[in-house]
């Protein structure tokens, strides 16, 4: 089981390096998210009128949908230099401090997985937010005295698949939230059209419409699939023209299922109808039943999962709803506990 791994994180460094170049680089590039979009638009169209840094922004949202390359377009818009740093590296207050004083005036602070900081850095992120200022503890104990520093102004923006776990002063010191939604097919399809042209594949509009049907509703899990239905057609069809027959045989080649779901995705929904008879089950035993991590399983089966309407979150915990029975192939019981709480 232990094969399971996050779909819509990237693999490896090649596949790091061939989102970036699949990256938009301006709002008018990114698609979708319309409503995002439009409010991002007019918080950096005010900033640069009164010539000044845009207020801080965090992102929110499954992996995959755009958080990151909406980030570095934030900059890119701005025009000003952007630092990328994450969570899980700042795991001093001293990190941050030596990060903080580093920026140069207007510059562009991305955080990615802001919510794996360090508690101590997110009590100075507080002040550097609000008044661009930190204080430096010297030395310890009795001695110990703080030293102001001011800093340059910057933007900070934030990266998280989990808001929730984001303390309230730290969540309330950005100007703007945005939460990044699943994609709809047809905009899917559009972010297939234009990686299709950038890597040099003829896709006809009905196998770019499969692979938008079956890719979560995640950008990068189509420009992925797209890939693998490229290599199925440079290998097995007529080369750098893909049909859909490629993208049937590619795609149950790496067992993505009719409606996209992958693997751990059906271990989840299977866990759930058949060892739990459809719950409320909560959500620690239904990782440990997939082997998986609770963590893995809130951030990133299940928002798809309640999305498309295959799973309910109830106070007694997770149940599995008639559209996931019949995914499963399973004839739900009679009394399914937990509808009432939907
Ligand atoms: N709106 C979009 N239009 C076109 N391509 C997109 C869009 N959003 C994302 N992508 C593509 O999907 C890939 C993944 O996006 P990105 O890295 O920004 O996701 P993320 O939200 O930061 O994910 P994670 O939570 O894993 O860090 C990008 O390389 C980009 O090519
Ligand atoms: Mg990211």
């Amino acid at each position: 089981m232990d094969d399971f791994r996050d779909p819509a994180e990237p693999v490896d460094e090649t596949e790091l390096a061939i989102e970036g170049a699949l990256r938009p680089a301006s709002l008018a590039e990114f698609v979708g998210q319309q409503k995002v979009r439009g409010q991002l638009q007019l918080l950096l169209d005010a900033a640069r009128l009164q010539q000044r840094p845009a207020d801080h922004i965090l992102l929110s949202g499954p992996p995959g949908l755009g958080k990151t390359t909406l980030a570095m377009i934030v900059a890119h818009e701005s025009g000003r230099p952007l630092r990328l740093s994450s969570g899980p590296a700042i795991q001093h207050a001293g990190d941050l401090a030596a990060l903080l004083s580093s920026l140069t005036p207007g510059e562009v602070l991305f955080i990615d997985e802001i919510h794996r900081m360090a508690r101590s850095a997110e009590e100075m992120l507080y002040l550097a937010m609000e008044d661009f200022r930190i204080d430096i503890m010297v030395g310890k104990g009795a001695g110990a005295t703080s030293i102001p520093l001011d800093l340059a102004p910057f933007t900070l923006v934030g990266a998280t698949t989990r808001s929730g776990l984001l303390p309230n002063p730290l969540r309330d010191r950005f100007g703007f939230t945005g939460h990044l939604e699943f994609y709809e097919p047809h905009e899917l399809e559009r972010v297939i059209e234009r990686s299709a042209v950038m890597l040099g594949v003829t896709v006809p509009a009905t196998a770019r419409e499969e692979i938008a049907r079956r890719s979560r509703g995640t950008p990068r899990i189509a420009n992925r699939l797209l890939r693998r239905v490229r290599d199925y057609a440079i290998v097995h069809g007529a080369g750098s023209a893909a049909t859909t027959d490629d993208v049937h045989a590619a795609l149950d080649l790496y067992d993505v299922d009719s409606i996209g779901l992958d693997r751990l995705d059906r271990a989840v929904l299977e866990a759930l109808v058949k060892r739990f008879r459809g719950g409320p089950v909560g959500l620690s035993t239904l990782a440990v039943a997939v082997g998986e991590e609770p963590e893995t399983i809130e951030s990133v089966v299940e928002p798809y999962l309640v999305r498309i309407g295959f799973m309910g979150r109830t106070p007694r915990g997770r149940i599995a709803t008639p559209p996931a029975y019949a995914h499963v192939g399973v004839q739900p019981v009679d009394s399914v506990l937990g509808f009432d709480d939907l």
